[in-house]
């Protein structure tokens, strides 16, 4: 029964399983189902038999055959860096042989030199780039990304970089959540302090004019940032409208996460070196832990101890990180990951990378759930288990893609 005035676009039908979120993060798992949407939000889910009367595959506009197949929702990947040129790839090879990322970035390498790739290219390259990277994460079930600036580092470039971040936004199916990250690095020959100024006084302010940024990022770390000089721009960009976040002991232990929440961060990222009293803070503050698992896989570096949150009860995130030092748009990769290193459940790892990874971008209550009322953002797996996404490493599970019950990717 299409009805009068609402728009009928989609039914998934025949499916092996359908999962939801639930609350408390359980799933909620229909065997031999269907789920359809109207007015770009899941109306129904249930029994393919009385589904399918009440909307007729014949009706929709998209009608998905998903027989021995399961049905999840779309991921949202909440920490990306996914807009950036130039080529990183023998940094790979560096690191292999065993150089560090702060040995890199000291000798004008990793995101210094990503800067550069970025000031000289065009908003056409940048576009074309961060196009055909959402392209890639779209097929690998990916319906929401946050996308960060900071490979620019001066106001001009800044702002260029969250304008073709909002241009793709309007042009892509996939939808892009906006940080500024003005203080991702300490750009060459400058003093931190002095450059921390700049931030707070020049880029924030301008940024806040532009008005296309809903996050103000930092990279709180030894070397980089430090609490103090954090603080200060993460208090600057409240004050102008954008919510905070932290880079947080992802190469050291500095204090990064007390200070997330301390000032009611939306989320804390990446905490390799997250102590008891860090998790413990981040619990009773309600920031949002957000793992990166690909970060430290690329890196050799020791994982985040995901079960000692899991175990405070924290609604842990996880996210791809992709960046040119984290080369991967797949959120079915951070999952296997999560699960085979971080020793998170395939049904942890689901949650999340949906649920709690949308509680990690103040997304609207019940994104990434598929519950009646929320987005019909879907993935439909070549697979009949929602645990093929993790198990199934190295190779995307994903078949077809919903974005508000339009099919956008098979
Ligand atoms: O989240 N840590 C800082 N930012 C990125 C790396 C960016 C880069 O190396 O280009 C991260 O790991
Ligand atoms: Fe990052």
């Amino acid at each position: 029964m299409s009805t009068q005035n609402s728009e009928f676009t989609a039914v998934v039908h025949d499916a092996a399983e359908i999962v939801t979120i639930e609350e408390e993060g359980s799933l909620g798992i229909y065997e031999d189902a269907a789920i359809a949407v109207v007015d770009g939000e899941v109306a129904r889910i249930g029994a393919t038999g009385p589904v399918t009367r009440e909307y007729p595959p014949e009706d929709a506009q998209f009608a998905v055959d998903a027989t021995g197949k399961a049905v999840i929702p779309g991921f949202i990947d909440p920490h990306t860096h996914a807009l950036f040129a130039g080529d990183r790839s023998d940094e790979f090879e560096a690191k292999l042989q065993g150089k560090t990322y702060q040995e890199i970035l000291a000798e004008g390498g990793g995101i210094l030199r990503t800067v550069r790739a970025v000031r000289e290219a065009s908003d056409e390259e940048l576009l074309s780039n961060l196009f055909s990277h959402l392209d890639t994460m779209l097929a690998h079930g990916t319906t929401t990304v946050e996308i960060k600036s900071g490979y620019g580092l001066d106001t001009e470039t800044e702002l260029q970089m969250l304008d073709v971040i909002a241009r793709a936004d309007d042009q892509h199916a996939v939808d892009v959540i906006p940080t500024f990250m003005g203080a991702h690095a300490v750009p060459e020959g400058r003093d931190a302090d002095d450059y921390v100024d700049e931030v707070v006084r020049e880029q924030i302010p301008a940024v806040a004019e532009q008005g296309i940024a809903q996050f103000c990022d930092v990279f709180c770390e030894e070397g980089v940032f430090s609490v103090e000089q954090s603080r200060r721009v993460l208090e600057a960009g409240e004050k102008h409208g954008m919510t905070p976040k932290v880079h947080a002991e992802e190469l050291a232990h500095i204090g990064g996460t007390q200070l997330a929440a301390e000032l009611g961060a939306t989320s804390a990222d990446h905490l390799l070196y997250a102590t008891r009293e860090d998790i413990d803070a981040v619990v009773e503050s309600g920031v949002v832990p957000v793992l990166l698992p690909g970060t430290a896989f690329g890196l050799g570096a020791e994982f985040a101890d995901a079960r000692a949150f899991l175990d405070a009860g924290a609604p842990i995130a996880i996210a791809t990180d992709f960046n040119p030092n984290c080369y991967s748009q797949s959120m079915g990769f951070a999952a296997s990951l999560s699960c085979v290193e971080m020793g998170m459940t395939p049904k942890e790892s689901l949650v999340a990378g949906t649920k709690h990874a949308g509680m990690a971008l103040d997304m609207a209550d019940g994104a990434g759930t598929l519950q009646p009322g929320t987005p019909g953002d879907i993935a439909v797996l070549d697979a009949p288990s929602y645990v093929h996404v993790p198990y199934n490493f190295g190779v995307n599970a994903v078949e077809t893609v919903l974005k508000n019950g339009q099919v956008v990717h098979r």
